[in-house]
């Protein structure tokens, strides 16, 4: 593949905007919040925890610098835009597993950043040992069920009324995995006509 997916990056978005890719450390964590204050309410309710509290990104500093978590964002102009977690378990059964997580602002949309960051998190997951990624989203999610399809997940599970939405009526959550070198090789094969040029330096 030509492009290597280093970190940190500048890539040119399907509108022309310019965005910095670059793994996330503990000083970006008050913009990272003002992100997730910013996008809207329907989303953050599909979210599992309230990513606006001060509480909140106390714990997802403690991941990152545990390694539980690691994070990619995505600044255009400066302002965070997009971000991608790799969220895997240290210990137990399941240490071959890791979740992604992935957010883009309304703003950006469409312009191929979700695809980009996801790129980037298979990528670390790869280097990080992971065999299996999965993905949770809401039956009502479409932009991250084309997205994920997109990436190279399949639908692997169902778990009707597993979760309440805004009305408290209960959604099902489906759960979206692939091995990570099947979710890979989808990639390669989708990049050349998808991804968004890396701009000039
Ligand atoms: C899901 C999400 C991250 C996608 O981000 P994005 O930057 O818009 O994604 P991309 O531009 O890379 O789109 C990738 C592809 O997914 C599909 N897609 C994305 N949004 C879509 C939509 N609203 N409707 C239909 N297809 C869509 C398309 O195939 C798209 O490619 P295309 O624009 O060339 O057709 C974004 O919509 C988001 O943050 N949603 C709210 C949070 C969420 O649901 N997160 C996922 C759960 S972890």
């Amino acid at each position: 593949m030509a492009d290597k997916l280093e970190l940190p990056t500048i890539l040119r978005l399907g509108n022309g905007a310019p965005a910095t890719l670059a793994v996330m450390v503990p000083e970006d964590g008050p913009d990272l919040l003002a992100f997730y204050r910013g996008i809207p309410e329907e989303d953050r309710l599909a979210l599992r925890e309230d990513v606006t509290q001060e509480a909140w990104l106390a714990r997802f500093l403690a991941k990152l610098a545990s390694g539980e978590a690691i994070s990619i964002i995505a600044r255009v102009a400066g302002k965070i835009q997009g971000e991608a977690t790799l969220h895997r378990p240290l210990f137990g059964w399941s240490r071959h597993v890791a979740e992604i997580r992935l957010n883009v602002a309304p703003a950006v949309r469409r312009q191929g950043l979700g695809f980009i960051l996801a790129r980037h998190i298979v990528k670390i997951a790869i280097g990080a040992g992971i065999e299996k990624m999965v993905a949770h989203m809401i039956e009502w999610q479409v932009a991250a069920r084309k997205t994920f399809e997109r990436v190279g997940f399949h639908r692997e599970a169902e778990l009707p009324g597993h979760v309440r939405d805004m009305q408290g009526h209960k959604r099902d959550l489906l759960i979206y995995a692939d091995d990570v070198s099947h979710i890979w090789a989808s990639m390669e094969t989708l990049v050349n006509d998808f991804r968004p040029s890396r701009a000039p330096r």
